[in-house]
């Protein structure tokens, strides 16, 4: 199944509420959902629990942009959601749990959720339902709705709701001060951590590792993309860096070269006490648009 879907901080939803159905929308009423994501995996999984309604396994795979996008999903009944949330945790580990109150209209096969996420506040979904191979007559009706109603591009979201609520620098923070006590440096003497979220919601870190031949050490991001790579993931949409040594870590020189080829100028950086993007520590860098000329 595929959808065109687009998401919105929504600032006024009871306004949003009142456009959709002076349009035509059908109101289907309220739905609480749990969404339990879980980690080690390609594709992003959830457990939905929802009342009314039946659990579903949701496996799917979309591109993080703010612009309208498709998305490639799986859905599956589950007819014992508890049972199998505890072997999924047991076996991959719990990234996070969403909570929202979602209001579902429905538009020319188009599916308007206005949520009420816990801990984040009021966003709004439209996912058009793609019919046959061409995506195009979805696109048309999100973008239709997108202007009736009233979507500004400076609400647009990139990330889930669940990128939303663990992309805090505390949590990557942490994640890369407990790998560095596994740095091995017994000749700098300088232990360092680095942790990355991955655009599927995990986190991978990496310390690093030095050698007696100087050159063969690898730094702890180095090591972090490595892991990264590993799992199967292959975009960034944080760093942390730490080091025990000093209280602000920049990542060094070659670091931010390797870093900027899975993350974006916009990707903050937390180094330690203090927090940049990646653009401010590499600006005019060097990429594949280069290279082709
Ligand atoms: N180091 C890192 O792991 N990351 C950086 O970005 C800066 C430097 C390590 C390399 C070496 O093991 C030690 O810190 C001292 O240079």
């Amino acid at each position: 199944m595929r959808n065109v879907e687009l998401k919105a901080r929504d600032p006024d939803p009871a306004r949003t509420l009142e456009l959709a159905r002076a349009l035509g929308a059908r109101d289907e009423g309220e739905i609480t959902q749990r969404d339990t994501y879980f980690g080690g995996s390609r594709v992003r999984v959830k457990l939905r629990e929802q009342t009314p309604g039946d659990d579903e396994l949701i496996a799917y795979r979309r591109p993080d942009e703010d612009e309208a996008r498709v998305s490639e999903y799986l859905r599956v009944a589950v007819p014992d959601a508890a049972a199998l949330k505890e072997a999924l945790d047991a076996a991959y580990g719990t990234n996070v749990v969403v909570a929202k109150k979602r209001r579902l209209l429905l538009w020319e096969n188009v599916r308007i959720h206005l949520d009420e996420v816990e801990g984040l506040g009021s966003y709004m979904e439209l996912e058009g339902l793609v019919e046959g191979d061409d995506a195009g007559a979805a696109r048309q009706r999100v973008e239709r709705l997108r202007a009736e109603l009233e979507i500004d591009d400076a609400n647009l979201v990139s990330g889930s709701y669940s990128d939303l609520l663990l992309d805090t620098p505390a949590a990557l923070l942490e994640a890369a001060r407990a790998v560095m006590t596994h740095a091995h440096v017994p000749y700098s003497h300088f232990p360092v951590g680095a942790a990355l979220r991955g655009a599927g919601g995990g986190i991978h870190v990496g310390a690093n590792v030095e050698n007696p031949a100087y050159p063969q050490s690898q730094c702890a991001e180095a090591s972090a993309i490595g892991n990264m790579i590993a799992a199967g993931e292959t975009r960034i949409t944080a760093i942390a860096v730490v080091a025990q040594n000093v209280e602000v870590c920049p990542p060094c020189g070659g670091c931010r070269q390797r870093l900027s080829e899975f993350a974006g100028p916009d990707t903050p950086v937390h180094m330690g006490t203090q927090t940049t993007t990646l653009g401010a520590l590499l600006p005019e860098s060097f990429g594949v648009a280069e290279l082709r000329g």
